[in-house]
């Protein structure tokens, strides 16, 4: 794994009512990164570096990522309301290509109706709610890519594993919700669970690279963060609860 970016500049924070407002930061690669540490929960740097590395090991196309690293010094400098950002490591989301703009509602029937089928068995097995969208509004965690294929990239991860997931917002609301009856399909369901199986099975080398400080503070004392077990309790439901996990998709 690489080592953390050390960040170079903090140079602006995503606008439009966010909820962790991501710091838009150059690193010492010379690109930019949507960057959460002091402005988000440890819980959910965890669970984005966890969701974002089971995006990739499932081929969706995700903004690449990484750790990075802000001094203290460099906090130190930063004005009053950028003082959020804190230092240590944390998450790095790489800016995606010029030209890029958040999803719109119209945008769905443009994109390929089995990536779209994959990105909601994604978000049903990571159980994350949070990439809604409808006509008038939405959270879409996706963004448009102009001349690319695709022209899709997945964001933002750290609602993810989520204890009050609920079932049927997640189906009314997701931005793939219309390609639900692509799982009715056994043979599709078999060929994604053999490639969710290695994902699964990497979970505990994936844990070891989560940074010591998003799991003990200063006194070696553990946060109040979700342990592997919980996330691989989520994980392993298509194995453990085969039919459970594929009831939703059986009978519409
Ligand atoms: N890699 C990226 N490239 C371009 N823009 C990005 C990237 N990552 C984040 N953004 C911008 O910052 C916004 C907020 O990022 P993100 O969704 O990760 O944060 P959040 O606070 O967890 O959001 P939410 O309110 O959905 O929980 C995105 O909607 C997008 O506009
Ligand atoms: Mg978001």
């Amino acid at each position: 794994m690489r080592d953390p970016i050390q960040i170079t500049e903090v140079k602006g924070r995503a606008q439009g009512g966010y909820s962790s407002a991501p710091f838009r930061c150059r690193g010492e690669d010379g690109l930019d990164y949507y960057v959460k540490l002091g402005n988000t929960h440890p819980s959910g740097l965890i669970t984005e570096w966890i969701g974002g590395h089971l995006a990739k090991a499932m081929g969706l196309p995700i903004a690449d990522f990484n750790l990075v690293y802000v001094d203290p010094d460099l906090t130190e400098t930063l004005p009053a309301d950028f003082k959020e950002l804190r230092s240590g490591i944390g998450f790095g989301s790489l800016c995606a290509p010029i030209g890029h703009r958040e999803l719109v509602f119209s945008d769905i029937s443009l994109l390929d109706a089995e990536l779209l089928a994959e990105v909601l068995i994604f978000d049903y097995w990571i159980a994350n709610e949070d990439r809604k969208l409808g006509t008038a509004h939405g959270n879409p965690n996706a963004l448009w890519l102009p001349r690319r294929d695709p022209n899709l990239l997945l964001i933002d991860h750290d609602n993810a594993f989520d204890s009050s997931f609920g079932l049927e917002t997640f189906f009314n609301d997701h931005l793939a919700r219309d390609e639900k009856s692509a799982w009715m399909n056994r043979e599709r369901r078999e060929n994604w669970q053999l490639m969710a199986l290695p994902a699964i099975e990497s979970l505990s080398s994936l844990w070891a690279t989560i940074p010591e400080e998003w799991l003990t503070n200063e006194f070696d004392e553990p946060l109040p963060v979700p342990s592997m077990k919980i996330i691989e309790n989520f994980l392993i439901r298509p194995i453990v609860a085969e039919e459970d996990f594929w009831q939703p998709f059986v009978e519409l």
